[in-house]
């Protein structure tokens, strides 16, 4: 049996450096006052349809979706924006201004290929009830630095798309400039009712190349904004990090002014993206509330993560026929220790007391010979191996070998557990 095409099952490393990119950003942005959010998987349709936009890819085409036995559609959420708009309006009475992030699966049924995924995984933030081009310089500062601590190399491109008062004018220009021009079928309907979409064609790129920049039909409110976030951006950020695409445009309709993608250095598909949505709140049924935020594709930004060489951790427990029943209790005494109870009499008692609570393992296999047990254990990078024998059994005591060492001594059992 197969798993359904453009799904991956996560093992070892895979996993180990999605976890390791979780894991971080939990930290990162808890430590910078955001708090997490976690929404559901399932949400009505509504939730993304009018938001995201009834003619974009995802809303025409990529939503799993079907018909709950109330017969109101439910899908499995494309993106993580939407539903925490959704939840934001129900506590902006309380508390306007918040700063969230999450960490979550998403679904798209997309056409898979390298990098893009039927379900992946997304670390967004989001802040409600801020409208400063400052807000949004932030933003990408912090995500960054996000990259850097990661060690990930990477180029951010910003635009404007403009706000309904300026898009307008841009995308009259833009279906002047593309009718006539012998584009790809998708690319003829977007003529009409998104033109701008076009602009992300790798099709027609070649006609795209000539067509208008937004950038000399932003309206002052949105050119101010932009030029602000720029110098200001431009101040934060490390050198070459920043670049301005104009004819960059994102695939969700929610965006007004400010938006950006994010690149490894060495090119690919968008490791991260987002901007500013000012009126999407408004448009959920919330108070108008300017807002902004980016999502980071986590299956993406992991191809590029180096896991440090694993260190030795845990410790293994040898077993034989006639000890079997002492090195059960020796485990079972183990997974009573916390990390602030028992003292383990021992030189260096406090690695050794760390290492048995951070993992344990017992010998199961009791055909199984000391010395295969012993290389097994190093196998698997365990730090201690805590031998049972009859011998030393006899005098209370257990062999703790250092299998990093490779130093070994005997130690009362008493002493273990005192
Ligand atoms: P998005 O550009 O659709 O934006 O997705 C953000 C990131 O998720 C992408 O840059 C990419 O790294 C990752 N991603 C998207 N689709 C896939 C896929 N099929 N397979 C693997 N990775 C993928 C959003 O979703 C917005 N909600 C971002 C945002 C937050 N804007 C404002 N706040």
């Amino acid at each position: 049996m197969q798993n359904v095409s453009g799904t991956r099952d996560l093992f070892s490393d895979e996993l180990k450096k999605v976890r390791l990119i979780e894991q971080r950003a939990r930290d990162f942005f808890t430590k910078l006052g955001f708090e997490e959010i976690s929404t559901p998987v399932i949400e009505y349709a509504e939730v993304f349809v009018k938001s995201l936009g009834e003619t974009t890819d995802i809303v025409m085409h990529q939503m799993y979706s079907f018909l709950d036995k109330d017969g109101k559609e439910v899908v499995l959420r494309p993106e993580g924006t939407a539903p925490v708009v959704r939840f934001y309006i129900n506590l902006q009475v309380e508390r306007p201004k918040v700063k969230f992030f999450y960490v979550g699966p998403m679904f798209r049924r997309e056409r898979p290929q390298k990098g893009r995924y039927r379900q992946f995984t997304q670390v967004g933030v989001e802040m409600f009830d801020y409208p400063s081009p400052q807000a949004d310089s932030y933003l990408v500062f912090i995500l960054s630095e996000f990259l850097k601590n990661l060690n990930i190399e990477h180029m951010i491109q910003v635009n404007s798309v403009g706000c309904p008062k300026c898009r307008p004018s841009y995308s009259e220009a833009l279906r002047n400039y593309f009718s006539g021009k012998p584009l790809c079928g998708d690319c003829q309907r977007r003529i009409d009712r998104n033109p701008m979409r076009i602009l992300d064609c790798k099709v027609d790129s070649e006609i795209v190349k000539n067509a208008p920049e937004i950038t000399d039909f932003l309206c002052e409110g949105c050119k101010n904004h932009f030029l602000e976030f720029l110098s200001f951006s431009k101040n934060m950020l490390d050198e070459g990090i920043l670049s301005v695409n104009p004819r960059l445009v994102r695939g969700l309709d929610y965006y007004t002014g400010v938006v950006f993608e994010v690149f490894h250095r060495s090119g690919g598909n968008a490791i991260a993206a987002g901007g500013r949505y000012d009126l999407l709140a408004q448009f959920m049924g919330g108070k108008p509330t300017p807002a902004c935020g980016f999502a980071v594709g986590v299956e993406r930004l992991s191809e590029f993560v180096n896991l440090e060489k694993a260190k030795r951790t845990g410790v293994f427990i040898t077993s034989m026929k006639e000890t079997f029943g002492e090195s059960f209790k020796l485990l079972k005494n183990i997974l009573k220790m916390r990390s602030d109870g028992t003292i383990f009499e021992f030189k260096n008692k406090n690695e050794i007391l760390g290492e048995l609570i951070k993992r344990v393992d017992i010998n199961l296999d009791l055909t199984k010979s000391l010395k295969s047990q012993l290389r097994f254990a190093d196998s698997e990078n365990f730090r201690f191996a805590l031998i049972v024998g009859k011998r030393e059994l006899l005098g209370g005591k257990v062999v703790v070998r250092d299998l990093e060492l490779s130093k070994q001594e005997e130690v009362k059992i008493t002493e273990l557990f005192e």
